[in-house]
This record gives structure tokens, C-alpha cells and sequence, in this order.
């Protein structure tokens, strides 16, 4: 098997960066496709934090090519920001660190207008990072892309042209438009520092799949936020499902051989939208202070409930998953009671199916599973987690139609029960 794509299989915050690091052990390759700044994960580098939000955790192996791809939103100071974190750690990246000349670049009037829209009736609860604005100008055709950094003059008229289109959403927010200069002089200023990144990186991760090379492919958000398959409006604005590794990369579906869905053993979301297993009592705060669910990127306290299993049979289909890693296990142990829905009531009849169309009337149907006390963080071996667990995992399994083949126990790596078994160098 060469080419693994691994997605969230839920609103994001799955605990991607945690499994993407045990899988990028054996990868000579991690692509990132879709998203920006908004995704964050954080990496311990010598024993010390560093939140990347572009840059995939590979880098830290040095044999592992990382690939910004062009279906990514980038915003260039975030990006030099993270390249001078990880010179302050002498993570050596030259050669084998590529952002896509064709990725587009978010600007600081994205993130302006962003964050106007934020504060005003419309708000959606978005990172504010500017991901919306810059997509929105990649689908009306005037976007600025990575390469275009390299021509001042093109750069000029397209930033020109952009501010001029966006200049009466700004006044309408309340703003004044940014002045044309100011914005292409900053730009410019990175240009230097991005420049060696800035490559045609679709060949790149076509000659690694051709060469039968071990290629991750890194997601980000998850199912329940992709633009076409998510919680519409309530989305981010990339295609976080694993068929955007295709769009966002420059393979065929073909050329994808496995595709490891990730599922927290609950559910969380940030932001607005519907999230009918929602939790707002003590259990929904269990899990939270538990979980540390905060979010990495905005520090936002992130919503919480019971695991749903029509909307993972939706994510499973959605992505074709193959199989399941199942995070966060661990912060069960101690939940007063255990809730799965199971299916859902829609206008008094009863469905199987996820009802992404009438979530706001949809009324779960739960299954009461049993608890567990025991910390499960030592146990290395699934026949060995306590029976109530083996039970909880094995009625996901069940219901969804999915292996589940890595389970994690706790934060650190070592505290995982199986490996993904995605690459043929890892351990089934
Ligand atoms: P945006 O991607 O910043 O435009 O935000 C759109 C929606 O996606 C909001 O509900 C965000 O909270 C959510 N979102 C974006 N990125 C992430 C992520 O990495 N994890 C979880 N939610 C995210």
C-alpha cells in the first residue's frame, strides 16, 4: 500500500495530529490539501511546543517530503512564521518543504473581512483567519496564487483588482479598505523566505505515488465541515473529505489505495451550526475538561456530546473510509452514564441515516452503553481494555461497518493500542 489519505470524520479536532505522527513514521511523503491556517496541530520538538497551522507535522522527520498543496488557502506571514519557529529548533526543512505555486494566498484584507463578518448578524463562528474571503476569490476567478508572488507587477493588478472588488463589502462591514500598497509591499516583503518553498507541487506527489513511495495525505477539519458534504452553511470553505486529496494534490482517486477515517469516541464542534447530540450539563463538561477541548487555533472552548453514529455511517460513506482510528477513548473513563445515538427521529418516523437536511427538528435516538471507571492509559493490548470498553468499540464497529484498527488511549504516542496498519512498513 502506498497512498494514504486520513481524514476527520466528524467536525474536526479528532486528534489528527497525534495518528498523522505515527503514520508519517513510515512515510516518505505527508501532503496537506485543503484548509489553511484555520487546522492546527501542535508538535513537541525537543520538548517543546510549537502549534503549526500550514506546515505538516512530518517536517520533524527529516526523511519526509511535506507538501503544501494547491487545493491548500496559505497565508504567507503564518507560513514564515512557522519556518522561523522551526529554525529557533533546527529543524532543517530546505529541499524537502514545498508549497504549491498554485495554492492561494490569503491576505490581510481576507482576514479583515473575516473578522468584520464575525462581529456582525451573520457570524458562522469561524477561525477568522480569512479562509472564507480567500476561497471566495479563488471561485470568482480573481484570487492571488503562491506563484503570483514572484511578479510584482501581475501581483500589483491582481491585488488591485481584488481590493477593488471587496471595497464596498468592507465599507458595507463598516471598514475602510485596506490601502493597495501597503498590502503588496508585505507581501513582497516574505517573498524572499518563500521563494525556495514555491514549486509545481502536483508532479512531486505523482512521481512519489508512481514510485510507489509511502504518501500520506493529510486532512484537515473533518467530514462534517467540507463544503459540499458538511453542515452547509455551517462549513469551512475546502473540501475536507478525503476525495479533496484528489483536487487538492493532483492524483486520481486511482491513486489513493486506503483511506483511515479518524473518530473521536464523542463528538465535539466549534463554532455555530447543528450538533443535536450536544451536551450542556455536567457530562458535556466532563468531556470538555477531560478532553482539553479548546480549540488549538483560537483557544475557543469547543462544544461537546455523545457519539453519533448515523452522522460516522455518513462520514464512512462520504470518504469511503476503510477503516477507523478511534481516538480519545480514555476520557470516557468516568462518565456517570454513556449515551451512542443511534439513529434518529425525523417528523415522527425513525431513520438510520444521518438527516443533515432537517438537523435543527432531528431528535436522536439513544442506546445507553455501559461505563467504565478504570484508566486505560497503561493498556497496549485491545483484548486487555476493560469489557465495558471492548463493548463501546466493538458497537461502533458494528453499526458503522468498520474496523476499528487503532485506538488511543492518551495525549503521547506510545499510548496507542495497535497501529493504522496503513503502510506496509508499519506493523498490522
Ligand atoms: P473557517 O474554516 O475559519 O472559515 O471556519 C468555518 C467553520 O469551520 C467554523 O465552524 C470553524 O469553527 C470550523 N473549523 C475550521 N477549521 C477547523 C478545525 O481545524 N477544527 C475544527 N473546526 C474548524
Amino acid at each position: 500500500m502506498s497512498s494514504v489519505v486520513v481524514v476527520g470524520a466528524q467536525w474536526g479536532d479528532e486528534g489528527k495530529g497525534k495518528v498523522v505522527d505515527i503514520c508519517t513514521e513510515a512515510a516518505d511523503m505527508v501532503v496537506r490539501y485543503a484548509g489553511g491556517p484555520n487546522a492546527g496541530h501542535t508538535l513537541v520538538v525537543n520538548g517543546a511546543k510549537l502549534i503549526v497551522r500550514l506546515i505538516p507535522s512530518g517536517i520533524l522527520h527529516e526523511k519526509t517530503a511535506c507538501i503544501l498543496g494547491q487545493g491548500m488557502a496559505i497565508d504567507p506571514a503564518t507560513l514564515v512564521g512557522e519556518l522561523d519557529e522551526l529554525d529557533r529548533r533546527n529543524v532543517r526543512y530546505a529541499g524537502r518543504l514545498f508549497a504549491s505555486d498554485k495554492a492561494h494566498v490569503i491576505t490581510p484584507y481576507h482576514v479583515l473581512i473575516d473578522t468584520l463578518r464575525e462581529a456582525g448578524p451573520d457570524a458562522i463562528g469561524t477561525t477568522k483567519r480569512g479562509v472564507g474571503p480567500c476561497y471566495e476569490d479563488k471561485a470568482a476567478r480573481r484570487g492571488v496564487r503562491l506563484g503570483d508572488l514572484r511578479d510584482a507587477t501581475k501581483l500589483r493588478h491582481l491585488i488591485g483588482a481584488a481590493v477593488a472588488a471587496w471595497s464596498p463589502v468592507i465599507r458595507a462591514l463598516g471598514d475602510e479598505p485596506p490601502e493597495v500598497e501597503a498590502v503588496v509591499t508585505s507581501l513582497l516583503s516574505l517573498v524572499p523566505r518563500l521563494t525556495p518553498l514555491i514549486a509545481d507541487t502536483a508532479p512531486m506527489v505523482q512521481g512519489a505515488v508512481r514510485a510507489e513511495k509511502n504518501v500520506l495525505f493529510e486532512g484537515a477539519q473533518g467530514a462534517l465541515l467540507d463544503i459540499d458534504f458538511g453542515t452547509y452553511p455551517f462549513v469551512t470553505s475546502s473540501h475536507s473529505v478525503a476525495g479533496g486529496a484528489c483536487v487538492g494534490s493532483g492524483v486520481g482517486p486511482s491513486q489513493i489505495d486506503f483511506c483511515l477515517g479518524l473518530v473521536k469516541a464523542y463528538c465535539t464542534r466549534v463554532g455555530g451550526g447543528p450538533f443535536p447530540t450536544e451536551l450542556v450539563d455536567d457530562a458535556g463538561d466532563h468531556l470538555r475538561n477531560v478532553g482539553q477541548e479548546y480549540g488549538s487555533v483560537t483557544g475557543r472552548p469547543r462544544r461537546t456530546g455523545w457519539l453519533d453514529l448515523p452522522a460516522l455511517r455518513y462520514a464512512v460513506r462520504v470518504n469511503g473510509i476503510d477503516a477507523i482510528a478511534l481516538t480519545k477513548i480514555d476520557v470516557l473513563s468516568g462518565m456517570k452514564e454513556l449515551k451512542v445515538c443511534v439513529r434518529y427521529r425525523v417528523n415522527g418516523t425513525e431513520t438510520d441515516e444521518f438527516p443533515i437536511d432537517d438537523l435543527a427538528t432531528a431528535i436522536p435516538v439513544y442506546e445507553n452503553l455501559a461505563t467504565w471507571t478504570d484508566d486505560i492509559s497503561a493498556i497496549r493490548d485491545r483484548s486487555r481494555l476493560p469489557a465495558a470498553v471492548q463493548k463501546y468499540i466493538e458497537f461502533i464497529e458494528k453499526n458503522v461497518e468498520c474496523a476499528v484498527t487503532l485506538i488511543s488511549v492518551g495525549p503521547s504516542r506510545d499510548e496507542t493500542i495497535g497501529t493504522s496498519g496503513i503502510f506496509d512498513s508499519i506493523d498490522v
